[in-house]
């Protein structure tokens, strides 16, 4: 896979090649965390929820490693995505800048969820954010994300396991280690609850390990 082919397979040493090549402007270390993240991060079994042509919000996109996958694959008509950090922000439009398939990108700051893009899209992303956001927020959060998901599309939730407990600490160190946070994991059945309540359906519902962690990702489709 490369930075402008329009297709790869979805191997995950080849998702780790093309981040590798992608954000060469990145200092190293960090170069090396974005392409190591599809070892611990299961962008193939995302990527697999959008569909061809699809208008996508990515919800806390940090430096664009999804949307980059998924333009370079693409899958995407249009899209945006939305972060509070905008060092991340930069980073990500050199990133989609790269891919060739950028025309159709454009990336926000904002400063509170209400602020997401006032808009429908077939597919809304929210990958590792929602344990960032203080827990009295979340509910919010998922709310504002949910209702910018148009007929029959889908929202994809992504966030890290609550048991077992040493995936939990495994996640809750390398949070200390990188965003200097000890975050609280995110109540998955709470989120699935609030999801369904707004009328949506659970198409998927996975575990998935990766090394020390433990990703937890639903599929919700609105019905
Ligand atoms: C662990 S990173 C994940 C980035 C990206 N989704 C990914 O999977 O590569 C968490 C991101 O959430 C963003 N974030 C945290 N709180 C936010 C908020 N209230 N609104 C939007 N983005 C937020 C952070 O700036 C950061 O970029």
């Amino acid at each position: 896979m490369s930075a402008s082919t329009g297709s790869f397979s979805f191997d995950r040493k080849d998702l780790s090649r093309f981040l590798f090549d992608l954000y060469d402007y990145e200092p190293k270390l960090l170069r090396k965390l974005i392409s190591a993240r599809p070892y611990v991060c299961p962008f193939e079994e995302m990527e697999r929820h959008v569909p061809a042509n699809a208008k996508v919000l990515d919800v806390g996109c940090g430096n664009g490693a999804l949307l980059a996958i998924l333009l370079a694959s693409g899958r995407i008509s249009e899209a945006t995505g939305c972060d509070v950090h905008e060092g991340a922000l930069a980073s990500a439009r050199k990133a989609a800048g790269r891919t060739g398939h950028s025309a159709d990108v454009s990336f926000l700051r904002i400063g509170s969820f209400a602020e997401l893009p006032d808009d429908c899209f077939d597919v809304v992303t929210m990958v590792d954010v929602l344990h960032h956001v203080a827990e009295p927020e979340r509910k919010t959060a998922v709310e504002e994300a949910i209702k910018r998901v148009g007929p029959a599309g889908v929202f994809l939730f992504k966030d890290m396991v609550e048991a077992p407990f040493w995936r939990r600490l495994a996640h809750n160190i390398d949070d200390l280690i990188f965003s200097g946070e000890w975050v609280k994991q995110v109540k998955t059945a709470e989120v699935e609850k609030q999801v369904r309540a707004a009328g949506f359906e659970l198409v998927e519902s996975l575990e998935i390990p990766r090394v020390f962690y433990g990703n937890t990702l639903r599929v919700f489709r609105k019905i």
